[in-house]
């Protein structure tokens, strides 16, 4: 009930809205198609240490949790399941909170999961079941070099951001709004052409979030802007709804206010809830920004 009540402090022509607590109690009160882009980082540790319920594979036509489109990720789940207990646990963690994502996203609305090696393949799986495979858009590489480097294999030093559409005839998607990037062989193109740069493709080279720069809020997990403005740019227009939540630092919502659109952050930790607070302020011109403190937050364990 609480968190019906919580979620009715969001109005599509209300403030935008920061809230500390968890992302599920809250997302469940929200209306549906409210949002066109949802960004989601989660977290690979969720901090849940618990026994595993078992799930056995079952056919289909019997099962009932199959996706929207009544596709084979039980299967898949079962045998990542019965390969790795911190797995399972991270898709009976996640697997909720994507559902509440398809149901959020306005029929022409865009889903940005962003992952890494380890879990985008299942992701993909998953995603597969709950939106249908005709809706997948693309698999972003956003690749950067920092860091250690391994030794004995390649150093990964990518992320991967799988790109999900709500109906695959009528997405929103303008490439033309999103800001070009240089040529990587400027002599090989017209004058004119290298210095409008070209339209970026699904693999983005972009600097992570440098420790010394003036965009750094010193939340350990924050991605960079210049990765979200085009993600925002592309798919969603000015004074449209954005959804990110597991927000951190807010990076979505700094870009998504910068960029004229509306937005909700839901983190579950004090700490994100503050950094978001200095970040984003009181808002801007279009909207104020209004801060929110669910009940559930007091029970936060942190997973960042
Ligand atoms: C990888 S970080 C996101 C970083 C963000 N993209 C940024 O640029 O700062 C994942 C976030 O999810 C939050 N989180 C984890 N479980 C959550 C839950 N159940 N509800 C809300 N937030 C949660 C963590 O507190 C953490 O801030």
């Amino acid at each position: 009930m609480v968190a019906l009540m919580d979620s009715a402090a969001w109005r599509s022509d209300g403030p935008d809205l920061v809230v500390l607590g968890d992302n599920l109690e809250f997302l469940a009160g929200l209306p549906d198609g409210a949002f066109s882009l949802i960004y989601i980082d989660p977290p690979f540790n969720t901090g849940r240490r618990q026994a595993r319920q078992t799930l056995r594979t079952i056919r289909h036509a019997d099962g009932d949790r199959v996706g929207f489109k009544g596709a084979s990720y039980q299967t898949i789940r079962e045998a990542v399941s019965a390969y790795d207990d911190a797995f399972a646990d991270y898709w009976e963690f996640l697997e909720p909170r994507l559902v509440q994502a398809w149901r959020l996203l306005s029929d022409d609305g865009t889903l940005y999961l962003h992952l890494d090696y380890r879990e985008v393949h299942y992701a993909k799986v998953v995603l597969d079941g709950l939106f249908g495979r005709d809706c997948f858009l693309n698999e972003i590489i956003w690749a950067y070099d920092y860091g250690a480097k391994a030794r004995r294999k390649w150093p990964a030093k990518h992320d991967n951001i799988l790109v999900y559409v709500k109906n695959p005839d009528s997405y929103y998607f303008d490439n033309s709004a999103v800001d070009r990037e240089p040529y990587m062989a400027p002599g090989l193109v017209t004058a004119e052409k290298a210095a409008k740069g070209k339209l970026p493709t699904d693999v983005w080279w972009h600097t992570i979030v440098s420790p010394t720069g003036k965009e750094k809020t010193g939340y350990p997990t924050q991605k960079p802007e210049g990765v979200l403005r085009r993600i925002v740019q592309a798919s969603s227009r000015e004074g449209d709804w954005v959804l990110d939540f597991f927000a951190g630092s807010g990076t979505t919502g700094a870009v998504a206010s910068k960029l004229s659109r509306r937005f909700v952050m839901v983190d579950n930790n004090p700490e994100a809830f503050k950094v978001m607070r200095s970040r984003l302020g009181d808002g801007g011109l279009l909207s104020q920004v209004q801060y929110l403190n669910l009940p559930s937050s007091h029970q936060h364990r942190p997973a960042v």
